[in-house]
């Protein structure tokens, strides 16, 4: 079973002012499509928390996909691409390419996305928006593709170019 660990970076969230609703969206579309989600964490808009427990779950093994929800705007606080460029050892830019072009059709707002996405070692990191509407039809939109890129980085599939 394919592991997940979920980030909410939200100051309000943190502070327990807000409830997270972007995070448990998160959780039921991933359960539905068979991962264990192995850990859920409310964390300021702090790019040095964010990125420690990012790599503290790659480095651990915990989880081969973290998915982030909040701080891809442009607010000063915003700086969850930041902390997962800090810490991913390569670049995975065709994911947020794929979020930012569908969820054009839907908003031209998607734009200002700054989300990014990475791998460090054996765990695919993705940043989602913030909104539980933007997280529900980014994720929605690239699922059933991440389980395949998952198992190659794991060595379960081989290179598709092999075939
Ligand atoms: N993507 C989708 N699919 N749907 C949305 O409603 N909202 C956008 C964008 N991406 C949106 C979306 C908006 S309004 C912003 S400001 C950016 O995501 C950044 O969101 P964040 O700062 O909450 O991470």
């Amino acid at each position: 079973m394919k592991r997940a660990a979920i980030i909410t970076s939200s100051d309000t969230g943190y502070r327990g002012e807000r409830e997270d609703l972007s995070g448990p969206a998160i959780k039921e579309i991933l359960e539905r499509e068979g991962y264990e989600v192995v850990s859920m964490d409310i964390l300021p808009d702090d790019r040095e928390m964010l990125a420690d427990r990012m790599a503290e779950i790659a480095d651990a093994n915990a989880a081969e996909l973290i998915l982030t929800t909040g701080g891809t705007g442009f607010s000063q606080r915003d700086v969850m691409p930041e902390a997962t460029e800090d810490v991913i050892e390569r670049r995975v830019p065709g994911i947020p390419e794929a979020i930012r072009a569908y969820s054009m059709t839907i908003t031209k707002r998607a734009m200002l996305s700054r989300a990014a996405a990475g791998i460090r070692r054996k765990t695919l990191i993705i940043n989602l928006p913030g909104s539980p509407k933007a997280v529900r039809e980014s994720l929605e939109y690239i699922v059933d593709s991440l389980a395949h890129g998952i198992e190659i980085l794991t060595g379960e599939a081989g290179d598709c170019a092999r075939k």
